[in-house]
């Protein structure tokens, strides 16, 4: 084609981030990807809305389904989240031959493999950088950069909510209703903070990072999940006494499994880190994730893991990807081949 059209699906905070870049970068897009990259529509649940960024006139549609199958469209970006009616409109997407841009966690880690057998089975690509740890690039190093080492763990602090409760906690001697109300007042946390302070949001990426890790497949329902409600006062001056900080931290080991086979692990719960650790370093409502492989040894990766504009950078850097790829044809790494390996229940270890 001389020119790919990109549906969007969804226009909220991550959304119109994407509508704007779209538009503001589309010299830079064009060049980057050999060819112009335009706006053919972008689905919403009202077209009478209030908006962060004006969408051209008639490219408003609430016809989603419509929109993906559209024979015009090349690239589909599902940026609503949760998993209906994201999970259909996907799979009729990739069905229609388009390829997809998602930043849906919660959908990857309750039924990845079924998007990515319709991927595989269309020849399509499916990428999705932005739903872990939001502008941090950390999935195409873990599934293309360190693919020819053995990734043996990978440490995350990948909820901010969480991140900037217990930051105030152990900053200000707050208490957890204290800092998460504060969370709530500037925006972090959200009325009902339940996927955040449980550790459900945690456990999603966590799923995601270890399926990548480890070419692996994980779902949310291998990990064990606990999260940071029950965390008191107490629990951070503890922990500050002893020099160290409380983090919920995703854990995703690589484990001794029967007959001496490799097994993945995978659990999400407040932790105790020593300051000295470069995650305690993480503060506010920043993420990193920690990993460490045999021969490149420690890494880490640090940044914004939330947020419209952050999100919408990963997701348009792999719409750069999957347009390349569409224009020469071809078929990008999406999703690595995986190995059969075992996944302990509930992040056993
Ligand atoms: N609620 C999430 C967080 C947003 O606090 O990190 C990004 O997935």
């Amino acid at each position: 084609p001389d020119r790919l059209r990109v549906a969007v699906l969804g226009c909220g905070s991550v959304g119109s981030q994407v509508v704007r870049l779209l538009d503001e970068q589309a010299d830079d897009l064009a060049a980057r990807v050999g060819a112009p990259v335009e706006l053919a529509g972008v689905a919403v649940r009202r077209l009478e809305a209030p908006r962060e960024v004006e969408v051209p006139d008639g490219l408003l549609t609430t016809d989603a389904t419509a929109l993906v199958t559209r024979d015009d469209v090349d690239l589909v970006i599902e940026v609503i989240g949760g998993i209906e009616p994201a999970r259909s409109l996907i799979l009729a997407a990739l069905e229609s031959g388009k390829s997809v841009v998602t930043a849906n966690k919660a959908l990857l880690a309750e039924d990845g493999p079924t998007l990515f057998e319709a991927a595989e089975k269309v020849g399509r690509d499916l990428y999705y950088e932005a739903a872990v740890a939001g502008a941090i690039p950390i999935l195409r190093p873990l599934r293309e950069s360190l693919a020819g080492d053995r990734v043996t763990r990978v440490l995350g602090i990948v909820n901010g909510t969480t991140n900037f409760i217990l930051d105030r906690m152990d900053t200000s001697g707050a208490g957890f209703t204290e800092a998460l109300e504060e969370a709530q007042e500037l925006g972090y946390a959200e009325a009902d903070p339940t996927a955040d302070v449980e550790g459900f949001d945690a456990a999603a990426k966590a799923a995601i990072l270890a399926s990548l890790a480890f070419h692996s497949r994980v779902t949310a329902n291998d990990v064990h999940r606990e999260g940071i409600s029950d965390v008191t006062a107490a629990d951070v001056a503890s922990a500050r006494d002893m020099n160290s900080v409380v983090k919920l931290l995703a854990i995703c080991e690589l484990r001794d499994g029967v007959g001496g086979d490799d097994a993945v692990s995978v659990r999400v719960h407040p932790a105790m880190i020593p300051r000295s650790h470069p995650l305690a370093s993480v503060r506010e409502a920043y993420n990193a994730v920690f990993v460490e492989s045999e021969a490149a040894g420690q890494l880490m990766f640090y940044g914004p893991g939330a947020g419209g504009a952050p999100t919408a950078s990963a997701v348009l850097g792999d719409l750069v990807t999957v347009a390349r790829n569409r224009l020469a044809d071809t078929r990008g790494a999406g999703e690595s081949a995986y190995a059969d390996r075992a996944v302990l229940p509930m992040g056993e270890t």
